[in-house]
């Protein structure tokens, strides 16, 4: 599925560029160039790096009893 219009970049690729150390939209835009036209697929940008980082954000929390 196409989640930057303007650039034609699917949510694969996305995720590929998340892989390979992409850690925020301006670094996904940078990587592949999705985000760096209209602006209008940030909000998804955001969702697919939250989604891909948040068993290691989980990781890092401390543990409870
Ligand atoms: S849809 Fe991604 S920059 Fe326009």
């Amino acid at each position: 599925m196409y989640v930057c219009i303007c650039h034609a970049v699917p949510d694969t690729e996305i995720r590929s560029c998340i892989a390979r150390g992409a850690r925020s939209v301006e670094e996904v835009g940078d990587a592949c160039g999705a985000g760096t036209g209209c602006g209008s697929c940030h909000d998804h940008i955001d969702v697919i790096l939250a989604t891909a980082n948040a068993p290691a954000d989980l990781a890092t929390l401390p543990a409870t009893a």
